[in-house]
C-alpha cells in the first residue's frame, strides 16, 4: 500500500462495525498491524466470533466493544472521537433473508441508518459501508455496471439498496462523506464455514477436506465474481483516505471482474485439495441470481482500486490458511 496512506493510518482513529466477523476482522487486523492510532471493533457477536479477533486483543491500539448497531445511544457514545467508520455489521445471506425478512429491516436498514446518524452528529470524517452485488437484482446483462440495477429479489438486497439511498442522502443533504462498496462474493481467512447460511467457498473446502459430498443448488453453472479478501481491504483503505468528493454519496463495485461457475470452483478446489468429494444436485434456491460479474472500472478510476489477487491466487492462499488454522 502507498506510503502516504500508511502514514495517514498511523494518525487516525477507526470504528469497525461488524469487526468480529469475516471482513471486519480482516479490516481490524490490517489497521492494527499498520499501527492505526486507535481501532475499535464494535460487534454484537451475532455471526461474528471473539476467536476472530483474539490475536488483536493484546494490542494497545485495539479494543472490542460488544454492542448492537440497533442501539443508537450506544453508537452515539462509541463514535465520539472517531475519525473514520468502516461499517460492516449486518445480517448476511440472501436465503436467510427470504425466511426472516424483518430482521433485515431492523439490523441492516435501521442499524445502518443509526450508524449514519451517529456519524453525522459526531462529525465523523467519512463512513465507508458494505453494500452488495445483490442490489443488481434481476438486471439481465453482464457485467454489472453501477447505475443499471434491476428489480430486487430478496429482502437482503432491499436492505442494502436502502443503505445506499441513506448513504446518498447523508452526503447530499448533510454533507457527511459516505462511500458504499458493493462487494461481490468475498472469500478468505476467518470466513464462517459452518451452518446452512455459510458461503460456498469455506463450506466446500471444509467438506472436501473430509471427502464429504457437496450440495449444489441448481445445475452448478451459476457463476460468481469471487473476490479475495485482500482486494476488499484495499478498496476500503483507499476509500477512507480518498479526498475526491466525486466518490461521496456513491456506491462502487468491488470485485475481480472475472467470473467462475460453481462447477469451476469445485474442480479448482478438488485439484488443490486432492479430494474425492462429489456433487449432489438440489433445486435452485429462491432469491439467488444466476450469474454475477462486475464491471470494476468506476472503482478503478475513482477509488484507484486495483485488485492485487486473482481468484486462483486467493484460493491457494485461503486453502493454506484453512489447513493451518481450522479444526477439521
Ligand atoms: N462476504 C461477502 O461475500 C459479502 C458480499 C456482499 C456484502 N457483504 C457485506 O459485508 C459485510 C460483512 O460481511 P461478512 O461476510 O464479514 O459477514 P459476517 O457475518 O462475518 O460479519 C458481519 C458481522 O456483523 C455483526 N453484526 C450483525 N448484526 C449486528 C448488529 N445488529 N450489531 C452489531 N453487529 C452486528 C456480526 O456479529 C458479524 O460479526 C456485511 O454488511 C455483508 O452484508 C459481504
Amino acid at each position: 500500500m502507498e506510503t502516504l496512506i500508511l502514514n495517514s493510518i498511523k494518525e487516525s482513529t477507526f470504528l469497525v462495525t461488524g469487526g468480529a466477523g469475516f471482513i471486519g476482522s480482516n479490516l481490524c487486523e490490517f489497521l492494527v498491524s499498520n499501527k492505526a492510532k486507535k481501532v475499535i471493533c464494535f460487534d454484537n457477536l451475532f455471526s461474528g466470533k471473539l476467536e476472530n479477533i483474539k490475536e488483536l486483543m493484546n494490542e494497545n491500539n485495539f479494543s472490542f466493544i460488544k454492542g448492537d448497531i440497533r442501539d443508537f445511544e450506544l453508537l452515539l457514545n462509541v463514535t465520539k472521537g472517531i475519525d473514520y467508520i468502516l461499517h460492516q455489521a449486518a445480517w448476511g445471506s440472501v436465503p436467510r433473508s427470504m425466511v426472516q425478512p424483518l430482521n433485515y429491516t431492523s439490523n441492516n436498514v435501521q442499524g445502518t441508518h443509526n450508524v449514519f446518524e451517529a456519524a453525522r452528529i459526531n462529525k465523523i470524517k467519512k463512513v465507508i459501508y458494505a453494500s452488495s452485488s445483490s442490489v443488481y437484482g434481476d438486471y439481465p446483462s453482464l457485467p454489472k455496471v453501477e447505475g443499471k440495477e434491476g428489480n430486487l429479489i430478496s429482502p437482503y438486497a432491499l436492505s442494502k439498496k436502502i443503505n445506499e439511498e441513506y448513504g446518498k442522502l447523508y452526503w447530499e443533504v448533510y454533507k457527511l462523506p459516505t462511500i458504499g462498496l458493493r462487494y461481490f462474493n468475498v472469500f478468505g481467512k476467518r470466513q464462517n464455514a459452518d451452518g446452512d447460511y455459510a458461503a460456498v467457498i469455506p463450506k466446500f473446502i471444509q467438506l472436501m477436506i473430509n471427502n464429504q459430498p457437496l450440495t449444489v443448488f441448481g445445475d452448478g453453472k451459476q457463476s460468481r465474481d469471487f473476490t479475495f479478501i485482500d482486494n476488499v481491504i484495499q478498496a476500503n483503505i483507499h476509500s477512507v483516505f480518498l479526498t475526491n468528493a466525486e466518490a461521496f454519496g456513491k456506491a462502487f463495485n468491488i470485485a475481480l471482474q472475472e467470473s467462475a461457475s460453481i462447477l469451476d470452483l469445485f474442480q479448482l478446489l478438488k485439484s488443490n485439495l486432492n479430494s474425492s468429494s462429489e456433487l449432489v444436485y438440489k433445486e435452485a434456491r429462491d432469491g439467488d441470481i444466476k450469474h454475477s460479474l462486475a464491471d470494476i472500472n468506476l472503482a478503478k478510476n475513482i477509488l484507484s482500486y486495483s485488485p492485487s489477487h486473482t481468484f486462483k491466487e486467493g484460493i491457494s492462499l485461503y486453502i493454506n490458511w484453512f489447513l493451518n488454522n481450522k479444526k477439521i
